[in-house]
Order: structure tokens, then sequence, then C-alpha cells
């Protein structure tokens, strides 16, 4: 496996992986990686022949007073797991080497970038969007993988290359969870134990949503309330948001009965950290 720092070096050696006819998969990282990178790994690995991968703490999709100063880093064990899985490149850029410090161009995806999460991180997609678009075009991979425990990013990407003409296909791979349910994040580390253990019951609410929705209830304001109750009841998570969406265009429903499938997204800060999830709803409706 070989470190990249240089977007030039980076260029060519892609330039030459595709001459030499590789098929080159990208995964897309900020590091400290966990078992949900690694999941990314083995999709592109199915996808593609040689696989590279980006480790990057990208600034510009931190707001002011978020952790980006604070965000785990270590490469070292990134790259013995990266090794370990199979990864062929680590794509792993300076800042200088990635933003100039004229650095004035930015990517924008409109509406969908500025609710939910864009609501709460104002700024944060314009930043995961340009930096994505930077590194498709530096990779110009043959296909990326996003996981889908960050739905509205990866949406978002998809509609960011399918809009501005990448040749790059976006997969989407499945969260990944703990035993107990907890979706696999690096920010995992920042609970305290009482925190990781009611972090538990954002993937518990989901499931209630889940079933309620499997049982026939079609008002999905009542599927809030009962989501806000065991939420509140069985920690100190404060909500920012917990919503329900068409996962074909990110609209909220409002309307259960004319769709087959809703995507129920929530973001729940335990101190300090914010953590994110979502499930899939599949809606059951009788002719
Ligand atoms: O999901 C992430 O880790 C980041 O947002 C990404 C896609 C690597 C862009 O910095």
């Amino acid at each position: 496996m070989k470190i990249i720092k240089a977007v030039k070096e980076m260029g060519e050696i892609s330039g030459d992986l595709r001459s030499k006819g590789e098929k080159i998969g990208f995964v897309p990282t900020m590091g400290y990686l966990h078992e949900g990178h690694l999941s990314l790994v083995g999709a592109a690995k199915k996808e593609s022949s040689t696989v590279v991968m980006s480790i990057y703490v990208n600034p510009t999709q931190f707001g002011h007073g978020e952790d980006f100063d604070r965000y785990p880093r270590d490469l070292s064990h990134d790259k013995e797991m990266a090794q370990e899985r199979g990864v062929n490149f680590i794509f792993a850029p300076t800042d200088r080497e990635m933003y100039s410090e004229e650095h004035g161009t930015f990517v924008e995806v409109e509406k969908v970038a500025h609710i939910l999460e864009g609501e709460f991180r104002p700024g944060h997609f314009r930043g995961v969007a340009t930096v994505v678009a930077k590194l498709l075009n530096i990779v110009r991979p043959d296909i990326a993988v996003f996981g889908q425990k960050d739905a509205q990013q990866a949406f978002i990407v998809k509609k960011m290359a399918l809009e501005l003409n990448f040749a790059t296909k976006i997969l989407v791979s499945p969260i990944v969870r703990e035993r107990d349910g907890l979706a696999l994040s690096s920010r995992n580390v920042y609970l305290s134990p009482l925190q990781r253990k009611e972090a538990t019951v954002l993937y518990r609410s989901l499931k209630l949503a889940e079933a309620m929705v499997a049982d026939g209830e079609k008002d999905l304001a009542r599927i809030h309330e009962m989501m806000v109750k065991m939420i509140n009841a069985e920690s100190e998570g404060r909500i920012d948001y917990i919503a329900f969406v068409n996962p074909d265009t990110f609209e909220t429903v409002k309307e259960i009965r004319s769709i087959k499938e809703i995507l129920a997204l929530l973001a729940v800060r335990f101190g300090q950290t914010r953590l994110i999830d979502n499930l899939s709803l599949k809606v059951k409706n009788k002719k």
C-alpha cells in the first residue's frame, strides 16, 4: 500500500492506473477508521480492481465552534487497518495541498443542502460538496462509495455528481452498527460511558417508528411524538430533529398513504457530541 500526499502525484498515479485498464474504486474518509469505513472498502473492492482511500479532515465542512480541532486523528492506525483490508493507495493530503490561501471556489447544492443537517450545520454541505468534487477530480475513480449513515450527504453527493456530469458512479453502502444498535461513527469516541449507553436509544427509537409503520400507523406526527417520548425518557439526549423524508427526493413526507418507503432521520446531542442515524421504513399500503 502506498501513501500519497501530493495532489499532482495522486493524479499521475490514477492516470497511470487507468491507462493500464484498472478500474478505480474510491472511498473518501476523514480517517479514524472503524468497521463502517472498512465496509465501504469491501463494497469498493467488489466493483473495482484498485482501491484508493482518501484520509482528509476537511476544514471547509466544519462550522465555527464545531469539532474540527478535536476531530479524532490516528493516521498510523488507519494505515494498518486500510492495508489489512486491501486498500492499494491512501491519499492523505495536507490542507495546503487541498486549499490555496486564495481558494475561493465552492460547490453549492441548492435546497436539500439547507434542510435538516444543513439547517443545524450551515455551510456544512457546501464544504462537503466542494471537497468531494475536488477529490473526484483528483482521483477520477470509476466508482466512489459513501455510507448510508450520512444519508443526506450521500443524497447530495449523488445529486452533485449527476448534475455536474461527473463520470464516477456513486454507490451507497449500508450502515454498520454495534451489537446494541449504535451506528458506528468516529464521533462515538467522544461519548462518556453513560452517554454511550444512552445513545442506543437512537436506534431503538427508529425501530419503534419501523414497528409502528409496520403495524399500520399512518399518523407521522404520532410516530414523531412517540420517538421524542422514548428519547427523552431513556436519555439526556437533546433532539435537533426527527424527520421523515421521501428517500428519492429528500422532501418531507406528509402523507404516509401515498408512499412505499420513508426514510426516518434524526440528530441528537449528547453533551457536546452530536450523533445522527436513520432507518428506512417500509410502508405496506392496502389496496
Ligand atoms: O463522510 C465523510 O467522512 C466526509 O464528509 C467526506 C465525504 C470524506 C468529505 O470530507
